[in-house]
């Protein structure tokens, strides 16, 4: 039997990502642990988005995968978070037409900058503008800063993952660990 060196390479490597994967996770739970706790946010788990993934497992990826974005471009990662997470909470079903007035494409995003405003008292400007930008170009309001930018972005990526059905895969193969116990954490 090969004894493990922790000079061998693939054991440093695998050491580098896991110490990686644990900081990057710690320091997004600080970001949005008491949103995850809320049970507002929680209620997301009752709509469900694309396919068959919730709007909570939705608004966790986006959220995760924008605060990574905005950490390696050294942006405020925290805004990236918490917006990322509050992006999509309308709380209504979708296929509901008596929920919204118009197009879900242009109402949605209203619904969960009111819903976001009335959950946090410390909610900031940028932050409500992450919210109200991330269907740009297709809504009207335009994203004025980079992390609204970068939860935009992540809208669109995740959005495709889900549609595609990568998601569950992704998941089964073990490349979203950081997003899979996120989702598990309240
Ligand atoms: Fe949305
Ligand atoms: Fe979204």
């Amino acid at each position: 039997m090969k004894a493990i060196s922790v000079f061998d390479e693939s054991y440093i490597t695998k050491v580098i990502y896991s110490m990686s994967y644990l900081l990057n996770y710690e320091s997004y739970v600080g970001c949005v642990s008491e949103l995850l706790k809320s049970q507002t946010v929680q209620s997301m788990r009752r709509h469900h988005h694309h396919c068959d993934i919730s709007c909570y497992e939705h608004s966790v990826f986006v959220s995760y995968v924008a605060f990574r974005m905005a950490r390696r471009l050294k942006c405020d990662y925290q805004a990236a978070a918490r917006g990322g997470l509050l992006h999509d909470l309308y709380l209504y079903d979708p296929d509901d037409k008596s929920a919204h007035p118009g197009y879900q494409c242009f109402d949605h995003p209203v619904a969960a900058w009111k819903n976001a405003k009335e959950l946090c008292d410390d909610l900031t400007p940028k932050e409500e503008n992450i919210i109200l930008s991330h269907m740009w170009p297709m809504a009207r309001h335009r994203p004025h800063s980079r992390e609204a930018v970068l939860v935009s972005l992540a809208d669109k990526f995740c959005a495709t993952v889900e549609l595609l059905h990568l998601f569950h895969v992704m998941r089964r193969r073990d490349h979203l660990p950081a997003v899979v116990k996120a989702i598990s954490f309240a």
